[in-house]
């Protein structure tokens, strides 16, 4: 997804525009410009592929002034090719207005169309541009009065920000379902798509609301309502992790993320565990209600989906109650059958994608009541969520989650036990079996990167691989599904993942001699089966890598190779399985010297449909 930042400062601003884009480029993008308030007028540099090439075109330019304000964006293509010409910033046809934006607006070929007629002349295939001349075209000096005449022109979504020429000391700033962020620094006042971008210059932040609008210089933030009124914003304190993006020596941040992950798991289940029981109003959620609920409807995208299907087994399974884990994507369009007595559970590490952020909607149209399980501070789906339980993973920067996803593992481990809780259906024994075994999961996780080198011998035969296998039942299947992602996601492979007793019903015709089968298995009242289906694929050739409890490797011993976990309870499974499935993809992804942080056509956050 597009990144935008911009700074109203005392002192030059480019290394920091530079800077705070690159802290961007996780989004994912394929080209990058910048708009720069210069004695002259407004400079425009822009440029497909990455921000070295933006900073090396600034860097031939020589300016005899500082440079105080401007904007920056890096772009990932939503309408047009990853050009220069389709780069942003977009300038309107007078040449006075410079647009960047994150978001897609929806009804561009009929604006273009419109301002076509006029004789306006489009020179970018993308939708953005539409925005700069429509703005240009009411823009009679004041930033509110324009927006409140072209507001009810644009469909869909923007985060919008504008330098006009008459006004070189501001930047404008709007967005509707596309987060932006306003953010007070030393001498400086900061715009930003979040605030991982500029948490090291700013000392406060605030989030503008949908259809808010504000006007930023060097001495001041202006805010202003939907309706045009000036507000007062609510500030708050950077957040510590927003101010640290660094790899604190690894070589990516996905390799420093997996190893953090103990430890952020720590600090999420302590969010749920009080004086060594479980806490049932950990998520807000009243417990008259959770008492009461008859179903558990579950949406996310991605491997935040894959947390919901653990999540299906284990509300199922620890407090016996219906669940369905549905594709955000999916269940925004589906019909679905709700209840007043169900509750829409929402999973999202950025609290921004846009497919999750429907089914929020949808559940709230339904009067369903929601919880969002988020990282990102302040998120909009945090702020439209009758609950909310943010998870300790602090800021995730490589596309592929790690860390995010087995904070969203143990957010759900909460939510299944105090479900029970309040059900009446976990005794004190079992709660205190539970904590107990929550609490050695850290250990238990930072014991399975001590494997790496061992599952690092994979790889090789991985990276050759044309295709790869993930199967195993129930929670193994969530883990399954996981592994295939993220094997996907950054080595280019492709992969796929089954319930293991699904395989034979079809795809079991892909499996020939060598074939590589990543068979999880460590659901005790199925392991036999899994086992079964493991013989099938081993009998066709393929090479089988196990992953079981320490205590059933002997029962795994004919496999090519058998990756032990620490023996736990079934329920932890997932937590534990997919560590070695995250190096497994990270090694085989690094020998075929993939850019791990930022793989190709992905963003870290979805937040176009
Ligand atoms: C996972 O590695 C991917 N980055 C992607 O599948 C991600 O989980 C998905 O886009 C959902 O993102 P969210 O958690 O921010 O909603």
């Amino acid at each position: 997804m597009c990144g935008i930042v911009g700074f109203a400062a005392n002192d030059d601003i480019r290394k920091k525009l530079l800077s705070s884009l690159r802290k961007l480029e996780y989004r994912g993008y394929d080209s990058s410009g910048m708009s720069l308030k210069i004695r002259e007028g407004t400079l425009n540099i822009k440029t497909a592929g990455r921000i070295d090439l933006l900073e090396e075109k600034l860097n031939s330019l020589y300016l005899c002034d500082d440079v105080k304000t401007g904007i920056a964006h890096t772009r990932w293509a939503t309408h047009g090719k990853p050009t220069q010409s389709n780069a942003h910033p977009h300038t309107s046809f007078d040449g006075k207005i410079q647009v960047v934006h994150n978001g897609i607006i929806e009804n561009a070929d009929e604006i273009k169309q419109m301002l076509s007629a006029e004789g306006i002349k489009f020179v970018s295939e993308t939708d953005t541009e539409a925005i700069a001349h429509l703005f240009a075209k009411h823009y009679k000096g004041s930033f509110v009065e324009a927006m409140l005449k072209i507001r009810p022109l644009l469909a869909g979504s923007y985060a919008l920000a504008i330098l006009a020429k008459d006004k070189p000391d501001s930047i404008f700033a709007v967005c509707r379902k596309s987060p932006l962020i306003l953010a007070r620094g030393e001498n400086q006042n900061i715009l930003a798509s979040d605030i991982s971008a500029v948490g090291n210059e700013a000392q406060l932040f605030t989030v503008l609301g949908d259809d808010e609008m504000a006007v930023i210089t060097k001495e001041d933030i202006s805010v202003f309502t939907r309706d045009g009124k000036k507000k007062q914003a609510v500030f708050i304190p950077v957040p510590e992790e927003s101010t640290d993006i660094t790899k604190n020596g690894f070589d990516t941040f996905m390799r420093k993320e997996i190893d953090e992950q103990g430890g952020r798991v720590r600090e999420t289940l302590q969010e749920g565990i009080k004086n060594g029981e479980i806490d049932v109003n950990f998520s807000g959620l009243p417990v008259d209600f959770l008492k009461n609920i008859r179903k558990v409807h579950i949406a996310a995208c991605g491997s935040a989906y894959h947390a919901g299907i653990a999540a299906k087994y284990l509300v199922e399974s620890i407090a016996k109650t219906e669940c369905e884990a549905v594709f955000a994507s999916e269940l925004r369009y589906k019909d679905t059958h709700f209840n007043e007595n169900d509750l829409m559970l929402l999973i999202s590490q950025s609290g921004e994608t846009a497919d999750t952020l429907a089914a929020l909607r949808k559940a709230k149209e339904n009067n369903v009541k929601t919880l969002s399980i988020v990282n990102n501070t302040l998120s909009t789906m945090e702020r439209e969520s009758d609950f909310v339980f943010r998870t300790k993973a602090g800021a995730e920067i490589a596309v592929a989650t790690t860390k995010a996803f087995s904070c969203q593992l143990a957010a759900v481990y909460l939510l299944s036990l105090s479900l029970a809780k309040a059900k009446g259906m976990l005794t004190k024994e079992d709660e205190a079996g539970a904590v107990d075994t929550l609490n050695k999961l850290p250990v238990y996780i930072n014991s399975l990167i001590q494997k790496e080198n061992e599952i690092k011998t994979l790889s090789k035969r991985l990276s050759l691989a044309s295709s790869v296998f993930f199967i195993g039942r129930l929670l193994d299947f969530a883990a399954a599904e996981e592994g295939a992602l993220k094997l996907k996601e950054i080595s280019y492979i492709f992969a796929d993942s089954f319930p293991a007793g699904e395989l034979k019903h079809g795809t079991i015709s892909l499996i020939a001699e060598g074939t590589p089968v990543v068979a999880i298995a460590t659901q005790e009242k199925i392991f036999e089966k899994t086992l079964s289906n493991i013989k099938e694929v081993k009998a066709r050739g393929a090479f089988v890598i196990a992953i079981c409890f320490e205590k059933d490797a002997h029962r795994l011993s004919f496999c090519d190779k058998v990756i032990t976990l620490p023996d736990t309870p079934d329920i932890l499974s997932v937590s534990l399985s997919v560590v070695p499935l995250q190096l497994l993809s990270y090694h085989t992804a690094l020998l075929l010297g993939n850019d791990i942080d930022k793989p190709r056509n992905l963003a870290k956050s979805v937040t176009v449909e």
